[in-house]
């Protein structure tokens, strides 16, 4: 079967450009560029790309950022501190708390102290709460990113079996909860994990295969129904001497395999990824035009 590889490099750079109109337009009319706040604390590999991504990102789209940097010690209180001066700061629009934080911090403490108008990133409980309930809100980088490919492609959803395998907070369970509801997937939904006992029969019967669980190579093609869609959230560094990081990024799916049965597939690199920043800035313009919350 011929199938479509669901290009996320290309939909996110074209969505960035067209947000980069949009805020010169705004710019041009006398209003203010967009403007997103970072705090990074410590030196994790992981978050130090991703928001060095994010700093880029804002630079394409026209938006001012900040990026506020604190070493692995930061007391808790401080960085709660923090976080309420950019709640008070009318010039930020939004700003996010690169995940993880050190051992010795409440993530969910912080996460609340956020205010909810400004949590672009979409984890504070009123909005997790309102995106699951349907009304308007701040929807979570991955999930929205996945919402946006499915959409551009015109992936049918509407009535079809959807199977997602991962549980998290940040993907499996918004996903789960948005491919459910009418104004957006309006699928069947099936969420499957570590203990499901059926987990290779449901993904055999799935229209959209969502893999979101980190386990390199975990969906083999026996798992996939010929026609399906399926979109591969994993992005797990694995060792590879070849290259210059002396890693390379690794789905859940095996690609080679998986490909021929498909109709979309995503690749990784290059598929779910790049679009998380791209939804990131998204929101951030939803916040500078107060889109869900005056
Ligand atoms: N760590 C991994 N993904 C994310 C994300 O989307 N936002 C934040 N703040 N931290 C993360």
């Amino acid at each position: 079967m011929d199938y479509t590889l669901i290009d996320g490099k290309a939909t996110a750079a074209a969505i960035k450009a067209e947000i980069k109109q949009e805020v010169e337009q705004i710019v041009a009319n006398g209003g203010r560029r967009p403007h997103l706040a970072a705090i990074l604390v410590g030196h994790d590999g992981g978050s130090e790309t991703y928001v060095k991504n994010k700093v880029l990102a804002c630079e394409a789209c026209g938006f001012q950022s900040t990026l506020i940097r604190f070493e692995d010690d930061i007391r808790e209180e401080e960085l709660l501190g923090t976080v309420e001066r950019l709640n008070k700061d009318d010039s930020v629009d939004g700003f996010i708390v690169q995940l993880p934080l050190p051992r010795h911090i409440n993530e969910q403490r912080v996460i609340e102290t956020i205010d909810y108008r400004k949590d672009v990133d979409g984890f504070h409980p009123i909005n997790v709460g309102r995106m699951a309930i349907g009304l308007p809100c701040f929807i979570s980088a991955t999930p929205l990113g996945i919402l946006t490919l499915l959409r551009r492609y015109n992936v049918p959803t509407s009535g079809r079996k959807c199977v997602i395998l991962g549980r998290s907070n940040i993907v499996g369970k918004p996903m789960a909860q948005l491919m459910m509801q009418k104004q957006w997937g309006d699928s069947t939904v099936t969420v499957c994990h570590s203990r499901s006992q059926t987990l290779k029969k449901e993904c055999r019967e799935a229209d959209i295969l969502i893999a979101a669980i980190g386990q390199p190579g975990f969906v083999t093609a026996d798992m996939v129904k010929p026609g399906a869609t399926v979109i591969d959230v994993g992005t797990t560094r694995v060792p590879d001497s070849t290259r210059k990081s002396g890693y390379r990024l690794s789905g859940d799916v095996r690609f080679d395999e998986v490909a021929p049965l498909c109709s979309f597939i995503t690749p990784v690199p290059g598929g779910v990824g790049p679009m998380t920043i791209c939804t990131l800035m998204l929101n951030t313009l939803s916040a500078a035009k107060k889109e869900f919350y005056k």
